[in-house]
């Protein structure tokens, strides 16, 4: 597979998205991580690419939970598609076009972790007008780029918080204003839908990106 960013790189801009506390892995999908089947045990008639993605997702959320002292570890996902990990850890992981990345860390210094990872180069306009909010409209305009940030960031918030809330959501459920010069975001605009809690907390959530080559990560967390 073609691998347009080293995953030195990568790894580089995932150390400026994570605080401290928190681990993180990435790799590039790959034979050489073995499919586990318990944990794969869903994915019989997968594509052999899923099933790449997932068995590197795997060792790369591994990895990071190792960072944080937990070893040996068999994770299988729940029926939301949500890994099960050891009670007092988070983690959270993505994938996209073969490059896997994962973060990990105690509950004893976050509360909510998600993390996402987006080409930058694939939404349609039709798509774009799905994931921008009508307080983003013109911060967006026609900037593929900047519209893609933005899914990725509310990937990364939906995913955090679905681990604790079970709350479903769309992406008008959330406005975000991003500071370039500091590459986060802060929310504008939560859906009625999300717990008060989460509403509380708002001015606490840290949204952090990276662009790496063609890629946006953004890393979401609570601490
Ligand atoms: C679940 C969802 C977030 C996954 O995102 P994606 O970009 O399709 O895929 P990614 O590769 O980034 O992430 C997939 C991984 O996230 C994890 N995951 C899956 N569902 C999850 C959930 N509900 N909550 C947290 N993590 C989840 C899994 O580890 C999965 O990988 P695996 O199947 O190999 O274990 C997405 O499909 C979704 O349903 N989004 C809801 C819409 C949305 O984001 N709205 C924004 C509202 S604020």
């Amino acid at each position: 597979m073609e691998s347009p960013v080293s995953v030195d790189a990568v790894r580089q801009a995932l150390g400026k998205l994570c605080p401290n506390g928190v681990s993180y892995h990435a790799e590039w999908a790959s034979d050489a991580f073995a499919l586990n089947d318990e944990e794969g045990a869903h994915l019989e008639a997968a594509t052999e690419h899923r099933r790449r993605e997932f068995a590197t997702g795997r060792h790369c959320l591994r990895s990071a939970l190792e960072q944080c002292g937990f070893f040996n570890l068999v994770i299988s996902s729940d029926s939301d598609g949500v890994p099960i990990i050891p009670e007092g850890s988070l983690a959270s992981l993505s994938h996209s076009r073969g490059l896997c990345v994962a973060v990990a860390a105690s509950t004893s210094s976050i509360q909510i972790l998600g993390i996402d990872i987006e080409k930058t180069t694939r939404l349609s306009p039709a798509a774009m007008l799905r994931v921008v909010h009508s307080l983003e409209t013109d911060w967006v305009g026609a900037n593929r780029i900047r519209a893609s940030l933005l899914f990725s960031a509310k990937e990364a918030f939906y995913k955090a918080q679905y681990v604790r809330s079970r709350c479903l959501g769309s992406f008008h459920d959330l406005a975000l204003k991003i500071d370039e010069e500091r590459q986060t975001a802060k929310a504008l605009y939560l859906g009625e839908q999300f717990p008060s809690e989460m509403k509380r907390y708002l001015d606490r959530l840290h949204i952090r990106y990276q662009y790496v080559g063609e890629y946006v990560m953004t890393l979401c967390w609570l601490s």
